[in-house]
Order: structure tokens, then sequence, then C-alpha cells
């Protein structure tokens, strides 16, 4: 196995790449004003909203939010996963790509789960040979349509009959057992008595949208209880973050511009069979915010694909809940819902794959699907029903960010109570506008908006401008602060000191498989207020590094008063304490 790529050959190969000549050999860009555009690869659109950053070093596309790296380019528009990006980048300037020898130090958040993308790696190939070595299995796969190419294709394995096979096989020294216990592949009842979860079952491995092996879901052949087993949720591994057969459908289609979600494994592959490879499934629960807006920066279509029944229609509500707020425009969710007692791997087999495609371009309208909802449960016939169909709607629309389509479901709304639009606006409750784009005209910021974003405004300053890390000190505290935050801003200067004239996006690599990335990558867009000078951003970052210090104090002192109330100082806590006392 590869060792891990240095972090200086990845900060090397940043520096001397340019996104422009790279996405522009791809995608040819236009330039205008200091950016470049070109109509987006990642969604369908008609005039450019996709803008590349020499500066920046960094793509935005302002109609459905696509953004990354020149490394994030390459992973999103050639779907390829991190290493294979690099490779490809290294490639196109006659680079060679070192691996570092694997070390055995505790590192970062990165460096541990890496040996847990491993082991499930090495647990899906032992899986998918035993499959190979096993007719009940096969025999069940056949049975149920499968071919042998689309059971390669999504790595279907097969657990054997055993209460120790993968522990037997993987599990041959302490620190492989504490880590099949992590991943949840082997269950742990006492110190001596442990057995693989999952047994005499096939194995359907889920993959991260870069290609890692994080959990399994795992059917019973024929019948049993229960019938599927998934994965408990791991450092590696959270449900409501992600989807069966994402990254299989990244892969199998070049510009992917149309998703649609199912609920079971077994209707992606089936679908995947039928030619439909663009289907993805949430992981037995909600489809969730999370998994929506992971899906919205990939195509700019989705239709979630539910049961006629009632649970069918619980489920497709809630996944409508979830969209709105992730909707802009140039989004699309639409609902299909199928025949009674069918699912889309019945159905699919049932019609073929040409009228499936048919039923999924007859899905309902999100717009429909709500309003139709709402008229069938409230009887719009009576004054008294129309003001009840409006208390019920606009919570729902306050949902969805500030845009055109925003505005014409207003608009349907107000047809449909006969209330002018303007006056339901009037009284909109305030809208959860975090995710909006903000009017630039009309914003002025308050100063207590700014004051709340003072971290923003640090870590996006950092990201934009290194240099200004030369302006303001962050004191060590922040390191080991318990507000939240402070500590990420902290690595982050640390990381910007240590690496002078390091370009921003070699800086976020080092958080590429973190949590924090996604935070990072939005941050790098921000337009920070005040700072279009190069002695503004110096005076902005200072300001916002302050107003954090103040902030942390305050945090202090309150905890030490609460503290000395009940007579607890250390001789050093009280020593803080007088000091934040005489400010
Ligand atoms: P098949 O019966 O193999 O066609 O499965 P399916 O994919 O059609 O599954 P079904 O519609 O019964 O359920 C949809 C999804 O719900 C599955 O893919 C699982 O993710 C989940 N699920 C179903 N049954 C169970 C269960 O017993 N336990 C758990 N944890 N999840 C389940
Ligand atoms: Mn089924």
């Amino acid at each position: 196995m590869a060792g891990r790529i240095p972090q200086s050959f990845i900060d090397e190969l940043i520096a001397r790449s340019d996104i422009v000549e790279i996405i522009n050999a791809r995608l040819p860009l236009k330039k205008k004003g200091r950016e470049y555009t070109a109509c987006c690869p990642f969604h369908n659109e008609k005039t450019p909203s996709f803008t590349v950053s020499e500066t920046k070093q960094f793509y935005h596309c302002f109609g459905c939010g696509a953004h990354g790296s020149v490394i994030g380019f390459l992973m999103d528009y050639e779907h390829l996963d991190f290493v294979d990006a690099v490779e490809t980048l290294a490639a196109e300037y006659h680079l060679e790509v070192p691996h570092e020898q694997r070390l055995n130090r505790v590192g970062s958040i990165k460096d541990q789960k890496q040996p847990l993308f491993e082991l499930l790696e090495q647990a899906s190939r032992l899986y998918q040979q035993q499959l190979r070595q096993s007719n009940k299995a096969i025999d069940y796969l056949k049975q149920r349509g499968l071919s042998g190419e689309i059971a390669k294709r999504y790595r279907l394995g097969y657990a054997p009959d055993s209460w120790s096979f993968l522990l037997d096989k993987l599990g041959d020294n302490p620190g492989n057992i504490k880590q099949l216990k992590t991943t949840g592949m082997v269950v742990e009842k006492s110190a001596t008595k442990r057995y693989d979860r999952f047994r005499d079952r096939i194995m359907f491995p889920i993959l991260d949208r870069r290609g890692h092996t994080i959990a399994f879901g795992g059917r019973i052949i024929d019948s049993g209880e229960p019938k599927y087993l998934n994965s408990p949720e791991t450092p590696i591994f959270h449900k409501g973050d992600e989807l069966y057969g994402f990254f299989e459908a990244r892969r199998a289609v070049r510009n992917l511009k149309r998703i649609v979600v199912v609920e079971g494994y077994m209707d992606v592959v089936a679908l995947a069979q039928s030619g439909i490879e663009y289907a993805v499934a949430s992981l037995g629960t909600a489809t969730t915010r999370e998994q929506i807006q992971r899906l919205f920066r990939s195509v700019s279509e989705l239709i979630f694909c539910y049961d006629g029944d009632a649970a069918g229609h619980q489920a497709a509500w809630r996944a409508l809940e979830n969209a709105l707020p992730v909707l802009r425009d140039g989004l699309e969710a639409r609902f299909l819902f199928l025949p009674d007692g069918e699912d889309p791997d019945s159905l699919v087999r049932k019609e073929g794959s040409e009228a499936f495609a048919t039923r999924l371009n007859n899905a309902l309208p999100l717009s429909e699907y709500l309003f139709d909802k709402l008229k069938t449960e409230i009887d719009t016939n009576s004054v008294d029903g129309k003001a009840r169909l409006a208390n019920a709607a606009k919570p729902l629309l306050a949902k969805i960010p500030a845009s055109v389509f925003s505005d014409l479901m207003y608009e349907r709304l107000a047809q449909l109570v006969g209330i002018s639009a303007s006056k339901l606006n009037d009284e909109q409750p305030g809208a959860d506008t975090q995710d909006a784009p903000r009017p630039k005209a009309t914003f002025i910021p308050d100063k207590r908006q700014i004051r709340q974003n003072a971290l923003r405004d640090a870590i996006a300053l950092l990201l934009q401008y290194p240099a200004v890390a030369e302006a303001r000190e962050i004191p060590d505290f922040f390191a080991t602060s318990s507000l939240p935050g402070y500590a990420l801003l902290y690595e982050l200067y640390q990381t910007v000191k240590k690496n002078p004239g390091i370009p921003p996006a070699a800086v976020m690599e080092r958080w590429r498989d973190q949590e924090e990335f996604e935070i990072l990558e939005k941050l790098l867009l921000r337009n920070v207020y005040g700072t279009e000078e190069r002695s503004g951003q110096a005076k902005v970052f200072s300001d916002a590094v302050q107003r954090l210090i103040e902030k942390h104090q305050r945090a202090r002192f309150e905890i030490l008063e609460h503290k000395l109330e009940r007579g607890g100082l250390s001789e050093s806590e009280l020593e803080e304490y007088k000091s934040l006392l005489s400010r």
C-alpha cells in the first residue's frame, strides 16, 4: 500500500500549478475582468456563472454553488479520488509524486482515519473474494437478477457464515482488533467474547465521496431478521451525511446532471444495471439536509423516489422540508411516487428502463407537491381554510433562501388564498437567511453583525490574504479555548506563519479529510467588508482578533466567577480572575 503523499509536495504542486490553465484545458474559459468564466460543468445553464479566480486559485459557480481548488476541480470534473487527482495534476507539470514511508505516529485526525479506511478496504476485498467462492451467495444475486458485471462495479461481497471470519483474517494483533471494533465490524461483548457483526450476508460497501470504504450494509440471504444490518456510526461513518451509490454514480456518469434518490441498496444497484446509473440511496433514514446539500453540489436536479403508500409520503415530506433551505435558483427538486407495492428495483424490471425514465421525466415539481399536499389536507373553499393554508405554507416558504424561486412560491400561495403577495411577505416570519446570497447594494452591516462574524472574518482573511498574520498575533490560549472555532483559527494561523507565501489552496489541503474543510472552502469565498485595500485587510483582521480575545475573556470571567461563588478557585485561577477584573 502506497504511503501518504508528503504535505510539502502538495504545497509545491499547488504553488506551481495554475487553476486557470488546468481548467481551461478541459473547459474553455473566457476572461472577464479579473476573473475567468464559463458555463458551469456541474449544472445545466445557458449563461456562464462558473468563475475561476486566478488570484485565489479557486473556482466558484454562482448558479449551483460548486467550488474548490484545482485538486477539487479535478476530483469533481474527472470523478477522481484525491490521490488520483494529485497524480493527474503532477503529471501535467512533469512531477513525480513521492510517497512517504508509513510512520507509526499519533498525528492529525487524517492520520487516524487512514488506517480505518485501509482496514475496511481489506474487508471489502475479502468479502468480494468470498462472493466469488460462494454458490449460495451467487445464486441469490442471480435470482434477484443481478449480473456479475454490476456486482463487480458495486463491489458486492459476501460475509461468510462464521462468527470470526474477519477476526481471523484481520484481527491478528490488539491494534487491529481495536480498529475492527472502532469500525463496527467486530462487536465486543466482553474482553474475551467478540465476534463479527456481519455473518452470512450479502455485503454492500458504502463509499464516501472520495471512494474510501467507510461502512457496509449487509442483506440477509432470502428471509430472516433483520433484513438489513448496517455499520453503526463510527469516526468515519455518519449516516446522515453519506449516500449509498453517490461515488459510483459520479464515476459512471461524466457530467452528471441529475440524481435519483431512492430508499434501498438493491434499488440503486438494479437501476444501475438497467442503465439508470445515477441513483443513490439514503441509508435507511430520512434524507437529511446535509445529504441534499451534498447532492446539489454535484447536480442541479434531484428526483426523490418513494413508495406511494403512507410511509412513502411521510418520507417524501421530510425530504421536502430538508430540501427547502438548500434550494437556490437553478436547482430543481422533484418527487416521484411509485405504484402500490412496487419499488424502483421491481418496477424497472417489470417495465424496463425507458418506462422508468419516463416516470422520472414526469416527476412532480417540488412546488406542486407542496401545494397539492397542503390542499388535500386543508379545505380551501372557506375563508377560514384559506387562512389556515397560508399559515401552514408560510413557515415552509420562509425556509427557501431569497430567490426568484422563493418569489414565485409566494406568488403562487397568494393566488391560492387570494391575498396579495406583498401582504403575505409582510408577515413573513424571520426567514432562515444563513445560506441566502446577500443583496449587495442594500447590505449595510450593523455593528452587532460584524461582531458576531469576527471569527469568520478572521479565518476568511487568513485564508485569502495570509500576510495579515503579520498584522496581529493570535495568543496561544486560542488553541485550548472552549469557544467554537478558536482552535481552528489558531491552527490556521500557525500553518500560515510557518509557511510564508503558501497559497490559500495549499493551506486548505491540510483540512481536506476533516469536517472543517467545507467551512473553510466557504470562508475562502467570503467577501469581508472593508478589505478591498491592503491596509483595510490588516485592520479588519486585527480588530476581529481583538474582539475574539475580548469575547474569550468575557467567557472566562463568567466561568471563573461562577466557580468563585462556589468557592473553588485555584491560585492561578484566582490570579486570572483578578487580572480580568482589573480590565
Ligand atoms: P430488498 O428486499 O432486498 O429488495 O431490499 P430493498 O432495498 O428494497 O429494501 P426495503 O425497501 O425493504 O428497505 C429500504 C432500505 O431500508 C434498505 O435498503 C435498508 O437501507 C433499510 N432497511 C430495510 N430493512 C431494514 C432492516 O431490517 N434494518 C435496517 N437497519 N435497515 C433496513
Ligand atoms: Mn426491494
